[in-house]
């Protein structure tokens, strides 16, 4: 079976949008626990643009919440990660103007520090995947590092398959990219700009054991919750 992570980043966007408590991240995360989501991804971004510190506290203190953070390579969200204890930790590159987490992770130059932060997790027994771009370099390097999972990025597939262009070499690369990782033993995770097309075409592949939604669920979610939440107000206008 494959499990879906739900990364509820943007509910934290909708709450700041209006500076106040509504809607609450921790609920969000709780209740998509209880429809059935296998692990809740939160990314306590450098510049807190959507979740902050103390939502992290209250998500990852939340024993029925399977918690995967996000983190960069910055070293103060490394030691709120080590002291938040989430489940898992994913590290993802992080650059301040883009608009969501663009490409994946530069191994090669950050060797060292990211092979002392996947020691400082595993000490605490958590989860640690690498987040990177469909490589083989970068799956043996993740190896190297002794991650234990790689996420692979899919905003390239995706953008592809929106624009209605050939995917096919992507899509071989992909493949590829699982076949090594899971002859290598790494755990293979999925992720980024994934909609129902795009996780079809990749929940193919059988190597892929989890995969990583965020923007696309909350999307969805704020349309189709429009039915269930109308007719409470309509009862609370014939109450
Ligand atoms: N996986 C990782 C590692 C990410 O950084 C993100 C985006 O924050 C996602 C998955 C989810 O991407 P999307 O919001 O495009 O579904």
């Amino acid at each position: 079976m494959k499990r879906l992570g739900i990364n509820i980043d943007h509910v934290a966007t909708v709450r700041n949008a209006r500076g106040s408590l509504h809607p609450n991240p921790l609920v969000a995360a709780k209740y998509a626990m209880k429809c059935g989501a296998n692990s809740i991804t939160i990314h306590l971004r450098e510049d807190r643009r959507h979740i902050n510190d103390f939502d992290v506290i209250k998500i990852c203190k939340d024993k029925k919440i399977l918690v995967n953070l996000e983190i960069s390579l910055n070293d103060k969200i490394l030691k709120i990660a080590l002291k938040n204890k989430p489940n898992y930790i994913c590290i993802v590159p992080e650059n301040r103007k883009e608009i969501t987490t663009e490409g994946g992770l530069n191994l090669t130059k950050n060797k060292n520090k990211i092979k002392n932060i996947i020691l400082k997790f595993k000490k605490k027994k958590i989860r640690t995947s690498l987040f990177i771009d469909p490589n083989l370099k970068d799956i043996r390097l993740s190896k190297e590092l002794q991650a234990d999972c790689i996420e692979l990025h899919t905003g390239k597939i995706s953008e592809l398959i929106k624009k209605r262009k050939n995917f096919v070499k992507e899509h071989i690369k992909i493949k590829k990219c699982c076949k090594l990782a899971r002859a290598l033993d790494l755990e293979v995770h999925a992720g980024h700009g994934l909609d129902y097309k795009t996780t079809k075409l990749l929940s193919k592949i059988k190597e892929i054991k989890e995969f990583n939604i965020g923007h696309f669920i909350i999307g969805e979610s704020i349309i189709y919750g429009f039915k269930n939440i109308i007719n409470k107000f309509k009862k609370i206008f014939n109450s």
